[in-house]
């Protein structure tokens, strides 16, 4: 693999797993020279979700104009690089596959190594970017559009899931039932947005805990349960108050997600917690983690909202550190959908 005689270690970070092509600059590990963000929510909003094929042929289109001007707003080109990131699962197969194999066209024509990050990490990683001082052992919580998880991050690279969804993951139950509720994709910061005019004790929607010691999730039960009450009360012809159902089952969601992690902390005497994904956004859920943790003396940590949808930057974070570890990936690298942490 190609050696870096510099002394700076200068990342470009890519992302495309899903519906956002991004691209970032990086130098060493912190300072942030450039992100650019190519969103194809708006084209995705008519479908009410995204469509795999409309996706893979977005990030094609906008792949490589993103990394250019990631590059030249850094005022930099790929001479400077010591290594390009690429996302490499999981994620949407053919939107990996335009990023892995552009990433591994660009690296092999610059000289420079090729490192294939697990977007899982990344977002658990994007606390790195504006946290320096973070010391190991972590717990995160990472929650996203595809996952739930309870990590227990015990160094660089060492991961131990504690808990997991078992069917739907936080996002994808908000998701959804915005989506009944009338509300655009992505659905998170439509029902945050609405929830702020609403009453979250107008509903008691279950809170799903599974088995008394099981740090495991289960958001399909709950979010079917908003259903059948929008449902039934169409059926009796009745209206119901989108806030108040909004607030309600955001309240539901937080309140499991805030129990299982208390849970998690008390099991592993760890004290930070880092909160990970798209739904790691969500007001409600860093507030009232914030007023539970404060109490127990654990610290919570959470990226700026931009870092913890799909970005770049977290790749390029991410990257950093396997750049250190000489953790470089074979030109072979190809994208795992399915990848996982462990
Ligand atoms: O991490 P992410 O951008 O993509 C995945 O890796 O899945 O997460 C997207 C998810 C979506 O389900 C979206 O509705 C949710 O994050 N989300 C939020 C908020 N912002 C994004 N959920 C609740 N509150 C938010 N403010
Ligand atoms: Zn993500």
């Amino acid at each position: 693999m190609t050696e870096n005689p510099k002394s700076e270690v200068v990342i470009l970070g890519i992302e495309t797993s899903c519906d956002e092509t991004s691209a970032a600059v990086l130098l060493n590990g912190t300072d942030l020279r450039s992100h650019v963000i190519s969103s194809q929510i708006t084209t995705h909003q008519k479908y009410g979700g995204v469509v795999p094929e409309i996706a893979s042929r977005e990030h094609s289109l906008h792949f490589q104009p993103v990394v250019q001007q990631a590059l030249d707003e850094a005022g930099l080109t790929f001479g400077d690089l010591s290594a390009i990131a690429v996302t490499y699962g999981p994620g949407l197969v053919g939107s990996l596959l335009v990023g892995v194999s552009g990433a591994k066209a660009m690296a092999y024509a610059a000289g420079v190594p090729l490192i294939g990050i697990n977007h899982l990490e990344a977002h658990i990683y994007a606390n790195f970017l504006e946290h320096q001082d973070l010391s190991f052992p972590l717990l995160a919580l990472l929650v996203s559009g595809g996952h739930s998880h309870l990590i227990l991050f015990e160094a660089h690279g060492q991961y131990k899931v504690l808990g997991r969804t078992r069917d739907d993951a936080a996002g994808e139950a908000l998701d959804k039932v915005a989506r009944t509720l009338g509300l655009a994709y992505p659905g998170g910061p439509q029902i945050q947005r609405v929830a702020q005019e609403g009453d979250a004790q107008a509903y008691t929607f279950p809170r799903a805990m599974l088995e008394p010691d099981s740090l495991d999730f289960s958001f399909s039960g709950m979010k079917s349960a908003v259903l059948n009450t929008l449902n039934s009360a169409r059926m009796r012809g009745e209206t119901l108050s989108v806030p108040d159902i909004a607030a309600s089952f955001q309240q539901a969601v937080v309140d499991v997600l805030v129990r299982k992690a208390l849970m998690a902390l008390e099991r592993t005497n760890v004290k930070t917690l880092l909160l990970a994904g798209g739904v790691a956004a969500n007001k409600l859920l860093r507030e009232t983690l914030d007023q539970s943790l404060s109490v127990r003396g654990v610290r919570l940590v959470y990226p700026s909202p931009i870092y913890c949808t799909d970005n770049g930057a977290m790749i390029a974070t991410a990257g950093y550190y396997h750049y250190l570890e000489g953790d470089f990936a074979p030109w072979t690298l190809n994208a795992v959908p399915g990848l996982n942490l462990t």
